[in-house]
């Protein structure tokens, strides 16, 4: 590859032990991507919190760059953890889990990682610029940072984005490359978008179908232009049934480009309710979780509005967040309606990272089409995917 003087410094150990280890594993993807240079990045997102998905090992790996005096040196911002990080007592997490967890948030903070503990930190004021390359790693930020902002990220591993922050740099292939971006397969749409549930519902049928390619969408019926929530919960879900990484769609993502010669779709209402039919379990659910990506104000306003006055009884109910949108929801008083129906906000983690399967839940509804997709197999739920009025 062909580096600056500072990253051959960096890698020769001029700035530390640290931050050699870390270009080496830049080098070392780089080479097997076929980079030819690096990319400075604006910022990095590390995934790889939850204690659930990272385990022992990932703790060692974390120890051993925080002994050697790992920092960063680009603003770093967490993933969602395995728990809420001050409500978790209440909320039956176990112990061991919990003492384990703080151990992960300690030692990203110690390397300079800011614990946001969100998988939308465009959210709270994070937000990327159009062109800016960066090093973000939980699948569906990277895609709404691609499609919705118009920035450049890979789908980075924990690991990779984390070797980022600390050299500011990252290997300059895939989405960082004009030539890359460009859709591969275009779904014209035919059904109906009404809210969010429906756009979940059309990510989890298109990821499928375009794997790793770009989609666009084309609507041929009069739609309203999709919010930004919508446009998240789409982009989450490919991210989760393919490997989307990055969407356009017309008139309402910043770029739209087709490659000569790609695939066509249409998308018809009965393939939005098979995939609908497909991924409910048909049971009620124990616990409703909503939130994955992590909750907006604005969805967390919607939510209160649905469950002003009602009580859940036996059913719990979550809305995953930032803890920083948690603290706008109290002042708003958007947390008393939600806890006055039985229901709580649910900061730093979510449905999937948190061990959900140890705290006595089988059955979860959720309105997500990444969550639907991966409560099964990462938390052994049985899944109910529906709106949440029909779930309550
Ligand atoms: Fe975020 Fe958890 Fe979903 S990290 S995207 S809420 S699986």
């Amino acid at each position: 590859m062909d580096l600056t003087k500072k990253e051959k410094a960096m890698l020769d150990g001029e700035m530390g032990e640290a931050c050699a280890k870390a270009m080496e594993i830049l080098v070392a993807v780089g080479k097997i991507y076929g980079a030819e240079n690096m990319v400075p990045v604006g910022s990095v997102q590390v995934a790889g919190v939850s204690y659930k998905t990272i385990g022992d090992a990932g703790i060692e790996f974390l120890k051993g760059f925080a002994d050697i005096g790992a920092k960063c040196v680009v603003p770093a911002y967490l993933n969602p953890a395995g728990m809420d990080l001050s409500a978790w007592e209440g909320m039956g997490v176990p112990k061991e889990f919990a003492h384990k967890q703080l151990e992960i948030v300690r030692l990203y903070e110690k390397m300079g990682v800011k614990s946001t503990c969100t998988c939308a930190p465009y959210q709270i004021g994070i937000v990327p610029k159009l062109g800016e390359h960066l090093a973000w790693s939980e699948s569906s930020a990277v895609c709404y940072a691609n499609s919705v902002l118009g920035a450049r990220t890979n789908r980075e591993s924990g690991m990779s984005a984390l070797a980022a922050a600390l050299c500011g740099v990252t290997p300059n292939f895939g989405l960082h490359l004009e030539g890359n971006r460009k859709a591969g397969i275009v779904f014209e749409l035919e059904c109906g978008l009404k809210d969010r549930y429906d756009y979940a519902v059309l990510g989890a049928y298109a990821g499928k179908i375009a794997g790793e390619r770009n989609p666009a969408f084309v609507p041929k019926k009069q739609i309203k232009k999709p919010t930004s929530d919508m446009l998240k919960l789409l982009g989450a879900a490919m991210a989760a049934t393919g490997a989307v990484a990055l969407f356009n769609f017309k008139g309402a993502t910043p770029e739209f480009a087709v490659k000569d010669g790609a695939e066509k779709i249409t998308v018809e209402q009965k393939m939005a309710d098979e995939t609908m039919a497909r991924m409910n379990s048909g049971q009620e659910p124990e616990l409703i979780a909503i939130g994955c990506p992590h909750c907006s104000l604005d969805e967390i306003r919607e939510i209160a509005g649905k469950v002003k006055g009602r009580k859940l009884g036996a059913k719990k109910l979550w809305v995953c967040t930032s803890k920083v949108t948690k603290m706008a929801a109290d002042a708003k008083g958007y947390s008393k309606i939600i806890e006055e129906a039985g229901g709580r906000i649910v900061a730093d983690t979510c449905m999937v990272v948190c061990p959900i399967e140890q705290m006595g839940f089988g059955v979860t509804g959720t309105d997500s089409g990444k969550a639907a997709q991966y409560l099964p197999g990462f938390c052994k739920q049985k899944v109910v995917f529906k709106r949440l009025e029909e779930m309550l």
